[in-house]
């Protein structure tokens, strides 16, 4: 693979999937903060660049990620696969982890009012943005953007009414929404302790710490598919982009 110090996370996790566990197991943020290289993270994380460079190289070549690569798969492939991978299954995940956060809040908010009460209050905070954010890319800008390849394929001339915002505004808006969610994540862990149940936690209790933690590992690798590949292929596309207002 070609791999050097000046390579971004981004685009390493985006053509070699497999390198995703390494960035998890190091707790690099390869979604959000994707633009960073493999030098800058090594030092910020205290780990020696060889080493990291080697070890990231290894975990690319030994074995093929369950993920499959989308870097050059058309828009028209990678949506579907977002939208059937990670949408269908958040619409379930934070309904349920929602109903067992409320029962945790009231089980044990009281013996732990230093996590429980901001736990329960971040949890929600997440919930209340995620969900619009689905909806918007699921009814707005999704559908947008694979008309506007559809478009550009075929070679028909722009046309219509023109454009309330461009897909550069529309990418800009979702990119800070996943800059939200991050920060949220990042509390969220920083206050149930990288989600782990009290010593005297009940078996909801342990169940939400656990759904969290596959949330937050589902939710790093969604965004990373929007931002570091469907993004970037979508700044490839040739046509004048365009979007509906959003
Ligand atoms: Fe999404
Ligand atoms: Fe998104």
């Amino acid at each position: 693979m070609n791999l050097t110090s000046t390579s971004t996370v981004g685009t390493v996790a985006a053509e070699h999937p497999a390198t995703i566990r390494v960035f998890q197991a190091h707790g690099i943020d390869f979604c959000c903060g994707g633009g960073k290289t493999l030098s800058e993270v090594s030092a910020a994380h205290g780990i020696g660049l060889e080493a990291f460079l080697s070890e990231i190289s290894a975990a690319a070549t030994a074995t093929k990620s369950a993920e499959p690569v989308f870097t050059k798969a058309p828009i028209t492939e990678l949506i579907p696969h977002i939208l059937a991978r990670y949408h269908s299954s958040l619409w379930k995940e934070l309904p349920r982890l929602g109903g067992m956060a409320d029962r945790v809040l009231a089980a044990h908010g009281e013996r732990h009012p230093e996590s429980v009460p901001e736990m329960h209050r971040l949890f929600c905070a997440l919930r209340a943005d995620l969900e619009p954010h689905l909806a918007e890319e699921e009814d707005v800008i999704f559908p947008a953007l694979i008309a506007l390849e559809m478009r550009q394929a075929s070679g028909r001339p722009a046309g219509g009414a023109p454009p309330a915002v461009s897909a550069e505004a529309g990418i800009a808006l979702l990119e800070q929404q996943h800059e939200t969610v991050g920060e949220l994540l990042r509390s969220l862990r920083r206050v149930t302790g990288g989600y782990t149940a009290p010593e005297d936690a009940c078996n909801t209790f342990r169940g939400l710490m656990h759904g969290l933690a596959e949330l937050e590992t589902e939710v790093h690798e969604h965004v990373h598919l929007e931002n570091n590949v469907l993004f970037p292929a979508v700044a490839k596309l040739r046509t004048p982009a365009a979007l509906p207002a959003v």
